[in-house]
C-alpha cells in the first residue's frame, strides 16, 4: 500500500497560487505534467518581475544613484537567499548564470582550461542531459582529453562498483546528474563525492532536476560544483546558479571578459575581480536574479522537505496507476526516483501519444529530453514522460491515466 499523503500538505490551496493552472486548453481544464521542461511560476513571482521594473530597474555595481543602489542590493540579497537555499558556505561561491547550461560550460571551459591536459580523463554517467555530455566532448576534442562514461543497469541505476574502477589519478573530474531527467533515477551523489574525493578528484553535480525537488545542502554533500536553473524552481527562465567551492573559483581563469569582472585594464593588461564578480561579465540578468529569490522565499514556505514527501507519494501513485496499463513499459525503475515517470506503450509512439493527451488539456513531454544516450541504452528513440511537481494531484494522473486509454483505444482499438 502506498503511503498516505502528508495530512498537512493542502494542495488546493497551493494551486491557487499558479494563475496558469486555473486556464484551459483544448477545452479541457490544464493539466501541466511538463514540470521537467520547466515549472509553472506562483503568482508572487510574477508580481515580483512587474515590481522590479516598475520600481527597481537599474543597472547594479556601477551607480551612486538611488535606483542603481537598490538594484545592487537587491540582486546581492538574492544571492544570500541561494546561498542560504543550497546551505553554501559563502555568498561569493554563487555565481549567477543563464542556466545550469552555462554553469557547466563554464567549470568545462574555465575549470577544463586550467586542470585539463592530453591523456587526462573526465567521468560523466550514460544517464546524462546533452548539457553534461556535450560540453565536456568539446573540452576532449580541445584537450586530447578522454571522456568516459560511467555505465547503468536495466533499472536505470548507476553501477557504482564499476565506478571506483574507473578513478584513476589521470581523472580530473567527475561530472553527474543528481536526479536523471529522463529517467527519475535519484543517484547515490554522496557516495560517488566520497569514492571521488578519496582520489581527490572534484565532483560536479547538475542539479538541473534536483533542486526543485529536494532539499539541497552542498557542504553536507561535499560536492565541488553545483549547477541548478531558476526556471525550473517556480523562478524566470534565463537565470541560474553555479555554486562552486571558493577554493577553486578562486584557481579557475575567466569564463568570459567584459564589465565588472574586472579589477583593473590597460592595453597591456587586465586584472581580475574577486569572486562572484569575476565569473559574472557583463550587465547580469538582475531581474531573474532578484525573481529567483522570491522563488526561493516561496518554495522555503512551501516547505523542500514537504514538496519531496509529497511527491514522493505521487510519484509512487503514478507508478501504480500508469504501470498498471496494459503494454506499458515504464522507463527507469531504479530503488530511488524522485518526480519522473518515463514510459513506453506497444504500438504507440509518444509523440502520438504526447499530441493525444494534448487534446486531453494534458501536457506532458514526448522525446528523447535531451539525452539520446540514454535512450540508445534502452534501445528506444524516445519516451512519453510525465514529470510532476508539487501542485500535481491524484486527480491529475487519473486524468493521464485515462488519456493513456483513450490513445490504446484509438491506436490498438
Ligand atoms: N532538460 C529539460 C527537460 O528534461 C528541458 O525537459
Amino acid at each position: 500500500m502506498l503511503t498516505v499523503m502528508k495530512a498537512n500538505f493542502d494542495v488546493q490551496q497551493i494551486r491557487k497560487d499558479f494563475p496558469i493552472l486555473k486556464q484551459e486548453v483544448n477545452g479541457r481544464q490544464l493539466i501541466y505534467l511538463d514540470n521537467a521542461a520547466t515549472s509553472q511560476k506562483p503568482q508572487v513571482v510574477i508580481d515580483a518581475i512587474n515590481r522590479y521594473y516598475k520600481e527597481q530597474n537599474a543597472n547594479v555595481h556601477r551607480g551612486v544613484h538611488f535606483l542603481s543602489q537598490l538594484a545592487t542590493r537587491e540582486y546581492d540579497d538574492a544571492r544570500v537567499k541561494v546561498q542560504r537555499f543550497i546551505n553554501a558556505a559563502e555568498s561569493h561561491e554563487i555565481i549567477f548564470t543563464r542556466g545550469t547550461t552555462e554553469s557547466i560550460n563554464l567549470v568545462a571551459y574555465s575549470y577544463g582550461r586550467k586542470f585539463v591536459r592530453e591523456g587526462d580523463e573526465i567521468i560523466i554517467s550514460a544517464m546524462e542531459h546533452h548539457s553534461n555530455i556535450v560540453p565536456w566532448q568539446i573540452l576532449c576534442e580541445q584537450t586530447g582529453a578522454k571522456l568516459r562514461v560511467i555505465p547503468i543497469n536495466d533499472d536505470g541505476e548507476l553501477l557504482i562498483d564499476e565506478f571506483a574502477l574507473m578513478l584513476n589519478p589521470r581523472v580530473k573530474l567527475v561530472a553527474v546528474a543528481h536526479l536523471s531527467n529522463a529517467l527519475g533515477t535519484l543517484n547515490p551523489v554522496k557516495r560517488i563525492i566520497e569514492l571521488a574525493h578519496s582520489h581527490d578528484i572534484p565532483v560536479l553535480l547538475d542539479g538541473a532536476q534536483a533542486a526543485p525537488h529536494l532539499k539541497i545542502d552542498v557542504r553536507d554533500l561535499d560536492c565541488d560544483f553545483y549547477a541548478f536553473s531558476g526556471h525550473k524552481m517556480c523562478g524566470p527562465t534565463g537565470i541560474g546558479v553555479l555554486y562552486g567551492k571558493s577554493e577553486l573559483l578562486n584557481m579557475m581563469p575567466p569564463f568570459m571578459g567584459g564589465g565588472d569582472m574586472i579589477a583593473s585594464v590597460t592595453f597591456e593588461k587586465t586584472t581580475y575581480n574577486v569572486l562572484p564578480a569575476k565569473f559574472e561579465a557583463g550587465t547580469p540578468h538582475i531581474e531573474g536574479a532578484i525573481v529567483l529569490g522570491v522563488a526561493i522565499d516561496y518554495l522555503n514556505s512551501v516547505g523542500l522537505d514537504r514538496v519531496a514527501a509529497y511527491e514522493h507519494e505521487l510519484l509512487g501513485y503514478a507508478t501504480e496507476v500508469i504501470g498498471a496499463i496494459p503494454g506499458i513499459k515504464i522507463i527507469g525503475t531504479a530503488r530511488e526516483k524522485a518526480s519522473v515517470l518515463s514510459f513506453t506503450l506497444d504500438g504507440i509512439h509518444p509523440h502520438d501519444m504526447g499530441t493525444i493527451l494534448d487534446q486531453e488539456g494534458i501536457a506532458i513531454r514526448a522525446g528523447h529530453h535531451c539525452a539520446q544516450p540514454v535512450m540508445k541504452r534502452f534501445g528506444i528513440p524516445a519516451t512519453a514522460r510525465a514529470s510532476f511537481a508539487f501542485y500535481n494531484t491524484r486527480e491529475e494522473i487519473d486524468a493521464l491515466a485515462e488519456g493513456i486509454q483513450k490513445a490504446v483505444e484509438v491506436f490498438n482499438g
